[in-house]
C-alpha cells in the first residue's frame, strides 16, 4: 500500500478551498492507502499567532478533519508539534538546503511582501514541509496547486540526500486535482482563495452558516459579458463559480455550461448556493458532535503516538547515514 501524507495549518477557519483542493482528496485516499494527515501547528508560528487561538483552531481543525470523513480506524490524524522528530529531521534538511533556491520560493515572496525583515521560520517553512513528508516515507501527497513549487523542492533534498548520503529518503510525488486544485477568491477571482485574505466574503468557510454562504456567492465578483461558459482568462470570476459547483455537485464543468446555457448570473448562483449549502450542513452537524466530544483528544494522542513510532524508523535511519550521536 502506498503511503500518504499532508496537512493543513490550523490557521483560521477552513475554507472550501482547502476542502476542495486537499480534505477532500484526503478521504478518497484512505479507501486504499496508508494515509498520515497532520495538523501543521509549527508551520503557523512562522508568522505571529494568538496562543489561546491557536489551541482552539488546532482542535478546530482537527474536529473538521473528522467530520469531512477521515476515519482515525483508517488514517492516522494528529497534531504536528506532538512528534519532535519533525523539527528534528527539518534542522537536518536545512543543512542539506540551499538559500538560493528556498528564495525562489512564490509563497515566501508573496507572505514576505512589504516587510523589512521577515522571519526565519517564513523562510524556512518549506524544509520544515519537506521534512513532514520524507519523515513517513511518503510516496503521495494530496495538495492544492499553490503547493507545487514546495513538492518540487521536497523531492530535489530528497534526491540530492540520497545521492550524497545513499538511499534514506522516498521521493513523493504531489497529487493534484484536475478540478478543485485552486479555488479562486470570490471577490478576486484572480487570487487564490486564502484564509488569510482580509475580506471574510472573498472565502466561504466550512462552518458558515448558510446567510453568510449566500450571502458570499450572490456578491461574488463576475463580469458584464453575461453567458455562462468556462474560460479562466476571459472570465475567471464565472469559471471559479463553475469549478465549485462542479466539484461539490459531482457534475462537470461542460454539463453545467449546457444546464444553464441563455440563463442569467442570477440563477447559477442561486443554486450554487443550495449546492455548496446541502455539503457543509452535514459536515456542521458532524463537527458540532465531534467537537465537545473528550474523544477528539484521545484520538489525536493515540495518533501522534502511532506517527512517531514511523518517524522513528526514519529518524534512526538517517542518523546512521549522516553519522550523528552514538551507533
Ligand atoms: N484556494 C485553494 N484552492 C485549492 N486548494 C487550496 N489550498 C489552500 N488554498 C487553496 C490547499 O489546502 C491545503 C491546506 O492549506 P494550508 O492550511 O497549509 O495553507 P495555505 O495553502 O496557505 O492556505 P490558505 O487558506 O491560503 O491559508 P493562509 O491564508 O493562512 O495562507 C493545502 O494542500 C493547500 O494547497
Amino acid at each position: 500500500m502506498s503511503r500518504v501524507f499532508s496537512g493543513v495549518q490550523p490557521t483560521g477557519n477552513i475554507h472550501i478551498g482547502n476542502y476542495l483542493g486537499a480534505l477532500k482528496q484526503f478521504v478518497e485516499l484512505q479507501e486504499e492507502h496508508d494515509c498520515i494527515y497532520c495538523i501543521v501547528d509549527l508551520h503557523s508560528i512562522t508568522l505571529p499567532q494568538d496562543p489561546a487561538l491557536l489551541r482552539k483552531n488546532i482542535l478546530d481543525v482537527a474536529a473538521l478533519y473528522l467530520a469531512v470523513g477521515l476515519d482515525p480506524k483508517r488514517s492516522i490524524v494528529f497534531v504536528q508539534s506532538g512528534v519532535p522528530a519533525h523539527a528534528e529531521l527539518a534542522w537536518i534538511l536545512m543543512c542539506n538546503s540551499y538559500t538560493g533556491e528556498l528564495s525562489r520560493m512564490t509563497q515566501f515572496k508573496q507572505k514576505n511582501k512589504g516587510r523589512e525583515s521577515a522571519p526565519a521560520g517564513l523562510f524556512t517553512y518549506p524544509v520544515l514541509m519537506a521534512a513532514d513528508i520524507l519523515l513517513y516515507d511518503t510516496d503521495i501527497v494530496p495538495v492544492g496547486n499553490d503547493q507545487k513549487q514546495h513538492i518540487e523542492l521536497t523531492r530535489d533534498i530528497a534526491i540530492r540526500v540520497n545521492n550524497v548520503y545513499g538511499e534514506t529518503f522516498v521521493v513523493p510525488d504531489g497529487r493534484f486535482l484536475k478540478t478543485g486544485a485552486r479555488i479562486m477568491s470570490l471577490d478576486d477571482p484572480t487570487s487564490k482563495m486564502s484564509k488569510s485574505a482580509e475580506n471574510p466574503l472573498s472565502r466561504i468557510s466550512l462552518l458558515d452558516g448558510p446567510d453568510i454562504v449566500k450571502k458570499a456567492i450572490m456578491r461574488s465578483t463576475t463580469d458584464s459579458e453575461g453567458s455562462i461558459r468556462y474560460s479562466r482568462t476571459e472570465k475567471p470570476g464565472i469559471s471559479n463559480l463553475l469549478t465549485i459547483y462542479s466539484v461539490f455537485s459531482g457534475k462537470s464543468v461542460k454539463a453545467l455550461e449546457k444546464q444553464y446555457e441563455g440563463q442569467g448570473y442570477g440563477t447559477l448562483k442561486k443554486d450554487l448556493v443550495e449546492v455548496v449549502w446541502e455539503s457543509l450542513a452535514p459536515i456542521q452537524e458532524k463537527y458540532k458532535n465531534i467537537r465537545e466530544s473528550e474523544e477528539l483528544l484521545h484520538i489525536l494522542e493515540e495518533g501522534a503516538e502511532r506517527a512517531a513510532t514511523i518517524g522513528a524508523a526514519t529518524m534512526k535511519r538517517v542518523k546512521d547515514r549522516f553519522g550523528l550521536g552514538l551507533k
